[in-house]
């Protein structure tokens, strides 16, 4: 890749170039027709497809024209429930709840209690849980319903999942899983295992259906060397290979090109309150100029601006993003004012979510897959 950035699934370091990214990875851009081909089925195009945060695929064509020929499709995606959900994990869920509605379709969520445990040295098993209960709650409270919506958390929903995960495993050497993820001598074995759990839910609906069901995956292109082995197994052990959609990272509030969970300033918790996400906004990294003054007469850089960044994922109208776009370039807008507009938008998205999060407290085991397989 290079030496001035690093992708893996487990690390981002510094500043990414997302051409170069899909070139090592070899997944395909997405293109114009893909995007027509979208609208045609979909009747309209979201605006994170349409404004480029995702920007790259395998076979989202395919299975669109899959689609086309009436034959069924599911959706999937995770979370590795470490901690705390920031509102850039939601986007790719706010897309994928899009699709949901958009094309009828069930959603496979799975929450890795288990790759957290293993990852982490200060997590316990009771945390991840902890935190993958907690975290469910972010991706019930989008409004899904439980007959779309199957949570697999890893440990306790194994069931269905084991016998598909053996069958992958046993495809995979580790001469592939060390080059693929760079496991070393000292990776624990739970961790090298744990690709085959991952691309074990690709295959999961073709078991649960009795018939080829491909799944499409929205998810951030670090995900992209499970599914890449997944492609590549998927035909020996009977399956259709998955299609992927990719985003981009989302920029930290400290202008990095994704945000930490070590620095808790960088991101904007669903959890925050009030109070917090107000400082956190104000306190931003801008594209602005030092002073007002040179910023009225040389104007600020909305590329390199995560408070422009969030403006593009959390406005659904075009128009006001493009009118804040030009008046930072042409200096008619200061960051200040900048702030407060997007604090009101994130406030407004924020308020509404957390209501929607408490209703959904008691009810996550109702969207657990166990509790609908018995
Ligand atoms: N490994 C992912 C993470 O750490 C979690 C995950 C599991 C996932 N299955 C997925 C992410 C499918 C995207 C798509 O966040």
């Amino acid at each position: 890749m290079g030496e001035e950035f690093v992708v893996t699934p487990w690390e981002v370091r510094g500043k990414v170039d997302y051409d170069k990214l899909l070139a090592h990875f070899g997944a395909r851009p997405l293109t114009p027709s893909d995007v027509e081909l979208l609208a045609k089925y979909a009747g309209e195009v979201h605006p994170l497809i349409r404004r480029g945060f995702f920007y790259a695929h395998r076979d989202f064509d395919e299975i669109l024209r899959w689609h086309g020929s009436g034959r069924p499709w599911a959706l999937y995606t995770g979370r590795g429930p470490s901690g705390p959900v920031h509102i850039g994990h939601m986007v790719p869920w706010i897309l994928l709840k899009w699709f949901s509605d958009k094309f009828g379709l069930e959603v496979y969520f799975q929450m890795t209690d288990d790759e957290k445990f293993y990852d982490d040295p200060e997590l316990s098993l009771a945390d991840t849980r902890r935190w993958a209960y907690e975290n469910a709650l972010d991706v019930i409270a989008l409004g899904f319903t439980p007959d779309r919506l199957h949570l697999i958390i890893d440990t306790l929903d194994i069931k269905p999942l084991f016998p598909i995960a053996v069958k992958t495993a046993k495809k995979l050497t580790w001469n592939t899983v060390k080059a693929t993820f760079g496991f070393t001598d000292s990776t624990n074995i739970g961790l090298i295992f744990y690709p085959s759990l991952q691309i074990a839910v690709a295959f999961l609906p073709t078991e649960l259906r009795g018939e080829a069901t491909p799944v499409l995956i929205p998810c951030a292109i670090d995900q992209d060397p499970y599914f890449r082995l997944a492609r590549d197994i998927a035909e020996s052990l009977g399956y259709p290979k998955p299609a992927t959609l990719y985003s981009k990272f989302i920029m930290s509030l400290t202008g990095e090109s994704k945000m930490s969970a070590s620095n808790p300033d960088s991101a904007i918790y669903t959890i925050d309150d009030e109070k917090t996400v107000r400082r956190k906004i104000m306190n931003a990294f801008t594209g602005g100029r030092p002073t007002a003054e040179e910023q009225r007469k040389l104007g600020g850089n909305p590329n390199i601006c995560p408070v422009f960044h969030y403006h593009m994922l959390f406005d659904p109208d075009d128009k006001s993003v493009e009118k804040i776009r030009q008046d930072c370039r042409s200096g008619a807008l200061l960051c200040g004012e900048c702030k407060l507009m997007l604090h009101d938008k994130i406030s407004r998205f924020l308020k509404q979510h957390r209501e929607a999060r408490e209703k959904a407290r008691d009810k996550v085991d109702q969207y657990r897959l166990s509790s609908k397989l018995r």
